[in-house]
């Protein structure tokens, strides 16, 4: 399938879809591919820190592919055209995955970690914890590229790494879930409302300091 533009509307979009559900099999695998290998990576560091340490940061991990709707739609919302080269460079978040842990310094923590391993590429890092989004949406997203090894081959796929909280988890999983349910006013959430958020998002940010200075006291208390 050649370079489609996306102004057009109509079957093209349902032969893009059908073209990546079927020729874009290779291409699409490899995310699949990439999400296996991070996921298992990031599980055994689990086992380990809770086996060494008896604490691991991170509370659950989760890993999601794009999937070919909406896949066409960023790249209509970004003007990419329908070529591999171009999506691959352009949509890193094909491949997805979201690490959720305790605390905040835990979040730091598993940045650290991925900036030293040798299977991942760290390519940006945007931390909406020190800059929050509009929205009130906290968390650090960390954009790399993860090794693959193939039978010939080794091949570096693009995927995005979300951290987050609990309590910053929490959040947007419900926000995430009350915007989708949105159908009134073009999908717009009130203004009134979308304030009502963002001081939940306020809240749940002050409890996980709240937290983290408990952490840190009964820390020094026991002179570790
Ligand atoms: P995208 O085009 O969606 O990739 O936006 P972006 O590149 O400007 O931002 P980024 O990739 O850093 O963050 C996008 C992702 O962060 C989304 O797919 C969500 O998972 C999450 N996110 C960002 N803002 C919000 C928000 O206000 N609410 C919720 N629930 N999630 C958000
Ligand atoms: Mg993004």
């Amino acid at each position: 399938m050649g370079d489609i533009q996306l102004t057009k509307s109509g079957p093209d979009k349902f032969d893009m879809v059908e073209a990546i559900k079927n020729e874009w099999i290779p291409f699409i695998k490899r995310y699949e591919m990439a999400l296996i290998e991070l996921e298992s990576n990031f599980k055994i560091l689990d086992l380990e820190w809770n086996a060494t340490y008896g604490y691991s940061p991170i509370e659950h991990i989760k890993t999601r592919l794009k999937n070919p709707t909406s896949l066409i739609r960023k790249m209509e919302d970004r003007n990419v055209i329908f070529n591999q080269e171009e999506i691959s460079k352009m949509i890193t978040d094909i491949a997805g995955m979201r690490i959720v842990t305790g605390f905040i310094d835990d979040v730091y923590m598993m940045v650290d970690h991925i900036k030293q391993r040798k299977d991942l590429r760290v390519v940006q890092i945007k931390d909406y914890i020190e800059n929050p989004k509009p929205s009130g949406y906290r968390g650090v997203h960390v954009i790399v590229e993860s090794q693959v090894i193939l039978s010939n081959t080794v091949v570096w796929v693009p995927a995005e790494i979300q951290i987050r909280t609990l309590s910053m988890d929490f959040w947007a999983s419900l926000e995430h879930k009350l915007q989708y349910k949105y159908k009134n006013n073009d999908g717009q959430i009130p203004d009134k409302d979308k304030k009502l958020l963002h001081d939940v998002a306020e809240s749940s940010f002050e409890n996980d300091i709240k937290m983290s200075k408990l952490r840190k006291k009964l820390l020094a208390s026991q002179h570790i």
